[in-house]
C-alpha cells in the first residue's frame, strides 16, 4: 500500500532533526511571539480537530496540547490509548487513514518511534510526536524556548545533560542542541548513552551550526563552567521493572548543590517533570533559585503551538505565519 500523495508533501515533527537550524529558529521566533499575544492567533480556526493520543502516562503534554490547541481556535480530541489499541487492534497505517480523514492535526505519544513514523506515512496530516521511547521533540522546544528567555542565545551556549542519556530526553538533547549550535555534554554512566547512531547524526548537525557534542562520564567534569544543567528522571516511562538496577547505576549523578556548584554561578537547571526529589535531582536544587521548571512547563504550551501553526503554515503556501508583535 502506499500512502496518500500528498503524504510526502506534508511536514510533522517526529524528532529534533525533522527542523533544520533555520527552522528551529523560526518555530521558537514564534513561539515567543504567542507566548506574548496568546489569543490573536487562530492556525487552527474551524475549529478544526486535533486528535490527541496518549498511550504512556501524561500531564503536561495533555494539558499544554489542549490549553493550546483551544487557544489557537481548533478542537483538542482525546482519542483514548488503551481503548484505540493502535498497533495492536488494528494496524497503525489503518488508523493513519482513519485519523487523516477526521482530524487536521495528529498528537500521539506512544512507545516505538518507528509506529510514529509509520502514522505519518500514512496520515495525509500533519503529525507531532508528543514523546516516544526515542526521542521528546516538544519537550525540547519548551526547553530551547526557555534557555533563549533566560539567557537570550543559543548558539554558543553549553548545556549538560546528567542522568540517563540513553532515554528519549538524552537522544533529543544532542539533536536539537546540536541544531540550536549549543555544546551539548552528555554525563552518563557506561552504558547509557545516546545511540551511536543519534551521537553521529548530532556531530555532524554540530559540524554545520558550530556547535559540539561531548561524552564526559565524571559528571562533575562535565558541569565545568556550563551555561545549563539538565536532568531527567533514571526511570523513565517502560522502564520500571528497572528501577532497582537503575538507582544504584545513577547514584553517583544526582544533580545536587554540590554538583551545580561547579558550573557557571549563572547557570540555570532544566527538568522535563516528573521530578523525584532525592533521587536524580535534590529539592534544594528543583526548588531553589537556579531551577527555571515552571517556566519550561509552561513553555510546552506556547512550544507546541509554535509547531503546529508551522506545520499548518507548511501545508499551505498561501496562509502565512503571523506577523511579529
Ligand atoms: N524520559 C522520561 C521523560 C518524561 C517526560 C520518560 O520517558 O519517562
Amino acid at each position: 500500500m502506499t500512502p496518500r500523495s500528498r503524504a510526502d508533501a506534508v511536514r510533522h515533527l517526529l524528532r529534533d532533526d525533522d527542523l533544520s537550524p533555520t527552522e528551529q529558529a523560526e518555530v521558537l521566533d514564534l513561539a515567543l511571539q504567542l507566548k506574548a499575544r496568546p489569543y490573536d492567533t487562530k492556525s487552527l480556526a474551524g475549529p478544526q480537530t486535533v486528535a490527541t493520543i496518549y498511550d504512556k502516562p501524561t500531564v503536561r503534554t495533555q494539558v499544554s496540547f489542549a490549553a493550546g490547541i483551544a487557544e489557537l481556535g481548533g478542537h483538542p480530541m482525546l482519542v483514548e490509548g488503551s481503548l484505540a489499541g493502535i498497533g495492536v487492534r488494528e494496524s497503525v497505517a489503518d488508523i493513519a487513514r482513519i485519523l487523516g480523514r477526521q482530524a487536521s492535526l495528529i498528537v500521539w505519544r506512544t512507545f516505538h518511534q518507528s509506529w510514529l513514523e509509520e502514522l505519518a506515512a500514512y496520515s495525509g496530516v500533519p503529525v507531532v510526536n508528543a514523546l516516544t521511547d526515542d526521542f521528546h521533540p516538544c519537550q525540547l522546544l519548551a526547553d530551547l524556548l526557555t534557555i533563549r528567555e533566560h539567557k537570550g542565545q543559543l548558539a554558543g551556549l553549553s548545556v549538560t545533560f546528567v542522568g540517563d542519556g540513553a532515554c528519549n530526553m538524552g537522544n533529543s538533547w544532542v539533536l536539537a542542541g546540536a541544531t540550536a549550535g549549543m555544546h551539548v555534554t552528555i554525563s552518563a554512566p557506561p552504558g547509557f548513552e545516546p545511540a551511536a547512531e543519534h551521537l553521529r547524526t548530532a556531530a555532524s548537525i554540530a559540524a554545520t551550526t558550530g556547535g559540539s557534542i561531548t561524552l564526559e562520564a565524571d559528571p562533575m567534569i562535565a558541569v565545568q563552567d556550563a551555561d545549563i544543567v539538565v536532568t531527567d528522571t533514571w526511570v523513565s516511562m517502560g522502564k520500571e521493572d528497572e528501577s532497582r538496577a537503575r538507582r544504584a547505576a545513577f547514584a553517583a549523578y544526582q544533580v545536587d548543590s554540590a554538583l551545580v556548584s561547579w558550573a557557571k554561578p549563572d547557570a540555570i537547571v532544566l527538568h522535563c517533570l516528573p521530578a523525584y526529589r532525592g533521587k536524580e535531582i535534590t529539592a534544594e536544587v528543583l526548588d531553589g533559585p537556579q531551577s527555571v521548571v515552571w517556566d519550561e512547563a509552561e513553555n510546552r504550551r506556547h512550544a507546541q503551538k509554535a509547531v503546529m501553526t508551522w506545520l499548518m503554515s507548511k501545508l499551505d503556501r498561501d496562509q502565512s505565519l503571523p506577523e511579529g508583535p
